[in-house]
């Protein structure tokens, strides 16, 4: 790994800090139908360094904690954590997500700048059962019960807000649902 200060984190380098955002909005699966969560959440990114794969991959690495809380009772209701990594000579982004339900993912994608004085930047990534190289791994529990088989990101990053929307298809109570999160976080 090269010093983490000297390493070029590409369309990730935005990222790098702590954010905090209260209009999140998760739409989740309920044996009822769906439940709608209002919540908070704080995700900090951290540069890790980069990274050499096979002696030829190098990969630009930040790690992320994000923990999220109803509004309602300020319960913890999701946690979250993960990489994201930056393939300057793909120019692919990459997002590995691990949830304590047993499920982790590894998600693939391209960015781009909304404007040319890049000063805002789209990410946007995706997984799939059904995709050969973007994969989902679940327990025996989550592959019979509750199924991710879809997950799908986007994330708009500007020096002061960080947007994102999410959508995670769930075979779940004899349905596929769509499971949706999105929230606006302000660099703290
Ligand atoms: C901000 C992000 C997220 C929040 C706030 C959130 C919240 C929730 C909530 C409240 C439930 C219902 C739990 C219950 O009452 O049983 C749920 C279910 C579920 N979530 Fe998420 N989730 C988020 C992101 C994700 C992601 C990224 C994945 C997977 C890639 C995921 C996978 C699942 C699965 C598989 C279930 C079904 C389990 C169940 O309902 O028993 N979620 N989530």
């Amino acid at each position: 790994m090269n010093d983490k200060q000297l390493v070029d984190y590409g369309p990730l380098q935005s990222l790098i800090g702590t954010w905090a955002g209260d209009k999140g909005i998760d739409v989740a699966p309920d044996p009822d139908g769906s439940e709608r969560n209002l919540y908070y959440e704080s995700i900090v990114f951290s540069a890790i360094g980069d990274v050499t794969n096979a002696e030829s991959q190098v990969l630009s690495v930040i790690h992320y904690r994000q923990i999220v809380k109803r509004i309602s009772n300020h319960e913890v209701f999701h946690d979250e954590t993960g990489y994201w990594m930056w393939d300057p000579k793909e120019q692919v982004v990459m997002h590995s997500l691990v949830i304590p339900r047993g499920v982790c993912l590894l998600a693939g994608g391209k960015y781009s700048e909304l404007n040319d004085i890049g000063e805002s930047v789209n990410i946007e990534v995706s997984a799939s059962i059904f995709d050969k190289n973007w994969q989902i791994i679940q327990s025996p529990f989550m592959q019979e019960n509750a199924r991710t088989t879809e997950f799908h990101q986007k994330l708009i990053i500007t020096n002061k807000i960080l947007s994102f929307a999410e959508t995670t298809m769930v075979e779940i109570y004899g349905k596929v649902f769509e499971h949706t999160d999105q929230n606006e976080l302000i660099r703290q």
